[in-house]
């Protein structure tokens, strides 16, 4: 088994990416550390204790990070997931412990006391909590196995600025120490999940699941599919951040290239950007491994057949 700590800001698709870790025999979750991002940090550190206990798992050790990005205002997406993040569903309000920690000592406190190299980070909301345990202890770099991350674009540019990713324009201070850290980097951007979309199908296999969590999961996905529809009139909605979880239970769904990727955080027209090097046209060395495909029947097969043992 490979052990992970997934930095969260649930968020629906947050959630599923939970739900598919905790579902996976071949992944250990060490802790889940909660960041301030698609909602405030008390909602997203609610959220993930609602998820745990939905899925039965009250003893998953839940902490919360910080609580704004490292030197920007918070800025939150209520208009893609809801006032509580989690809308979609009402469920009732979580009783399972969270963990006294601050999530960023924990991740400093693990990293040092694993051993070095088995530890994976797959951080699927702004990069705030990384960075911080970056600066705070530099020693803990050459100690994490890999980052799997749900971040940026390069042809997709943009789904909260023409310019900017979610996830990396609420943080680029702290995605810009994640990027210059020298730690293998595996990223999910837009232009993959853009192409893992929900549609009726895939939604009703949620929800046809025997047990309580399918059906959840679908009425996540109803409500989380709205604002794209709606906008962009697209078939469904892109469910990003489990993409970041099935790479890890099977890297040949995807396909992406070694590049190099720097980030934006002079210019506000284009803050928090991923200058991505697509088509190699410097000579900067690769940084990341930028994911561009993915099989989509066989991610959303993955996703029914994980949920079902739920
Ligand atoms: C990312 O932003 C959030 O709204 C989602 O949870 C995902 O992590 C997509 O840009
Ligand atoms: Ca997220």
């Amino acid at each position: 088994t490979r052990k992970i700590i997934i930095d969260t800001d649930p968020g629906q698709d947050d959630a599923v990416a939970i739900l598919l870790a905790l579902a996976s025999p071949e992944l250990q979750v060490l802790g889940i550390t909660c960041v301030a991002g698609n909602v405030p940090l008390p909602l997203t550190v609610r959220n993930a204790q609602l998820v745990c206990e939905l899925a039965g798992r009250r003893e998953v050790k839940i902490y919360a990070g910080c609580d704004r990005p490292m030197s920007r205002l918070l800025v939150t997406a209520e208009n893609v997931h809801g006032k509580t993040g989690l809308d979609g569903i009402t469920l009732p309000d979580p009783t399972m412990p969270l963990q006294s920690q601050h999530a960023v000592d924990f991740l400093i406190e693990t990293l040092r006391s694993e051993p070095a190299g088995s530890v994976t980070l797959v951080p699927i909301g702004p990069l705030t909590n990384i960075a911080t345990a970056l600066e705070r202890a530099p020693d803990i770099a050459e100690r994490i196995a890999e980052i799997v991350m749900m971040a940026g674009a390069y042809f997709e540019v943009g789904n909260v600025t023409p310019s900017a990713e979610f996830n990396i324009f609420v943080d680029p201070q702290a995605a810009d120490i994640v990027f210059r850290s020298g730690i293998a980097l595996t990223v999910m951007p837009l232009d993959v999940t853009h192409k893992a979309l929900t549609n009726r199908a895939r939604i009703e296999a949620f929800r046809a699941l025997p047990g309580k969590v399918g059906p959840v999961v679908a009425s996540w996905a109803d409500f989380f599919e709205r604002y794209d529809m709606e906008k962009y009139g697209s078939e469904g909605a892109p469910l990003h951040d489990p993409c970041a979880i099935a790479y890890l239970l099977n890297p040949d769904l995807f396909n992406g290239r070694h590049i190099n990727v720097e980030i934006e955080t002079g210019s506000e027209l284009t803050m928090g950007m991923t200058v991505a090097d697509w088509w190699h046209v410097t000579d900067r060395p690769p940084n990341a491994y930028f994911i561009g495909e993915v099989d989509a029947d066989r991610y959303f097969a993955l996703l029914t057949e994980r949920i079902a043992l739920l």
